[in-house]
This record gives structure tokens, C-alpha cells and sequence, in this order.
């Protein structure tokens, strides 16, 4: 599976800001909305375009548009900080949800809520912004390949190896673009050095 660490001097910045443990709710959430709209940058670089020519006040020049739909899939609750940004980049995307909550003993994600678009031979941009173990990340691209997305590409803020090994192993065509790549997982299967609990410090439920 094609992993890409996202190497910009404001992405950098950005995470650094993240993981500051005074950052409060809404300075949170803004540098998580600036934060994606540099990976919707990365992951949409390559989405295929189609030639046109466009009429400018002086003269016709030939142009491109994207010729392809995107399907944006926010993870619940964390994948919402994401959303709007992404939103900002292709606000013609159709979106799609999936609620997945980790059990707090055993880190075993379990889904309670899930309405895709279509999807058939589409393109799909899974939002959640921190892959752990990769449970949570496993049963949401089975899910959009099962509805059958051509293309998943996941984003998100901070990935541990671990996550990145399961998916590797489970979609060997998927992509994962993540801001940072972290040493690993502590006990209780959090990413450290991490951020501690996305959703938590996003909507404040610390
Ligand atoms: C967090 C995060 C991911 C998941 C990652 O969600 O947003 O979805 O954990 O962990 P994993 O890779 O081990 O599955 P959480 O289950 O805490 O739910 P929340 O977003 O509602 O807080
Ligand atoms: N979910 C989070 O929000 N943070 C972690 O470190 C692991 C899972």
C-alpha cells in the first residue's frame, strides 16, 4: 500500500501546533481545518482532469476541470473536524458517514451508524485523523470497497506503524496520506507521541 508522509513546512507547523496539549477546542479545530486543506491539496493533485476552453475577458486559452467525482467519508465523530475543509476543496463532492467508536478496554472499533452515496467505480476520500491500531480505518475501507470504490485514499493527521502495517497487509491498493508518522502505540493502544484523543479535543469532551 502506498503510504506518503505529507512534507510541508506548514503541515509540520500545524501538527506541531496539534499536539501541544494547551491547545483548546477551537484553536483545535482551526488548525485542523487548515491542516486538511493542505492534505486535500496532496491527495487531490493527481484526480484525473479532462481538457476545455475557457472564454477569459480578452481571449478563449484551453483549460482543464476535473472530470472525475469525489466522495468524501468522514470517520464519526473525529473525521467531522476534517470535513468542512475538504468541503472548501471539491464542494461538489457528495458525502457519505461512517460511525465508528473504539472500545475504551479493548481498542476494538465497532460501527454504529453508516450512509455512503453512490459509489460504483468512484473515488473516495476517507477522513479520520488519527490511525492507531487500524481497526477503525480497516472496517470503513471494507466498507467503500464493498460499496465498490475504485479508489480510497485515506487522510488523516497522525499514523502509527502498527495501523499502517494492518491496512498495508488488508488493501494492498489503498493510499494513506498522513501529516505525521509517529514511533508507535502505547498500552492502551494510543499513538505516541501522538495528540491523546482527537474527537476529545476537537468537541471538548476531555
Ligand atoms: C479515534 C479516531 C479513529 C480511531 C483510531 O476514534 O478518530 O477513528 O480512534 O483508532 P484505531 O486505528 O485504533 O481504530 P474513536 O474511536 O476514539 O471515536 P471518536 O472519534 O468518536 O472519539
Ligand atoms: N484515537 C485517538 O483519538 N488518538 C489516539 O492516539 C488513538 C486513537
Amino acid at each position: 500500500m502506498p503510504l506518503q508522509v505529507l512534507e510541508h513546512a506548514l503541515a509540520a507547523d500545524l501538527v506541531s501546533r496539534l499536539r501541544d496539549v494547551s491547545a483548546e477546542p477551537p484553536l483545535f479545530r482551526t488548525l485542523t481545518h487548515r491542516l486538511t486543506r493542505l492534505l486535500m491539496a496532496e491527495a487531490t493533485r493527481d484526480l484525473p482532469t479532462k481538457p476545455i476552453t475557457v472564454q477569459t475577458p480578452l481571449e478563449s486559452t484551453p483549460g482543464r476541470r476535473l472530470a472525475t467525482q469525489v466522495v468524501l467519508v468522514p470517520i464519526l465523530r473525529a473525521g467531522l473536524g476534517m470535513l468542512e475543509a475538504a468541503l472548501d476543496c471539491l464542494p461538489e463532492a457528495s458525502v457519505g458517514y461512517l460511525g465508528l467508536e473504539r472500545d475504551e478496554a479493548t481498542a476494538v472499533a465497532s460501527s454504529y451508524y453508516h450512509k455512503l452515496p453512490p459509489l460504483e467505480g468512484g473515488t473516495a476520500l476517507l477522513l479520520d485523523p488519527m490511525l492507531a491500531t487500524g481497526g477503525s480505518a480497516s472496517a470503513a475501507m471494507s466498507r467503500l470497497y464493498a460499496a465498490g470504490a475504485a479508489s480510497v485514499t485515506l487522510l488523516c493527521v497522525v499514523a502509527a506503524p502498527e495501523g499502517v502495517a494492518r491496512l498495508s497487509a488488508e488493501f494492498l491498493q489503498a493510499r494513506i496520506l498522513t501529516a505525521a508518522l509517529d514511533r508507535g502505540l502505547n498500552d492502551r493502544k494510543y499513538i505516541v507521541p501522538g495528540l491523546g484523543d482527537f474527537g476529545d479535543r476537537l468537541f471538548g469532551t476531555l
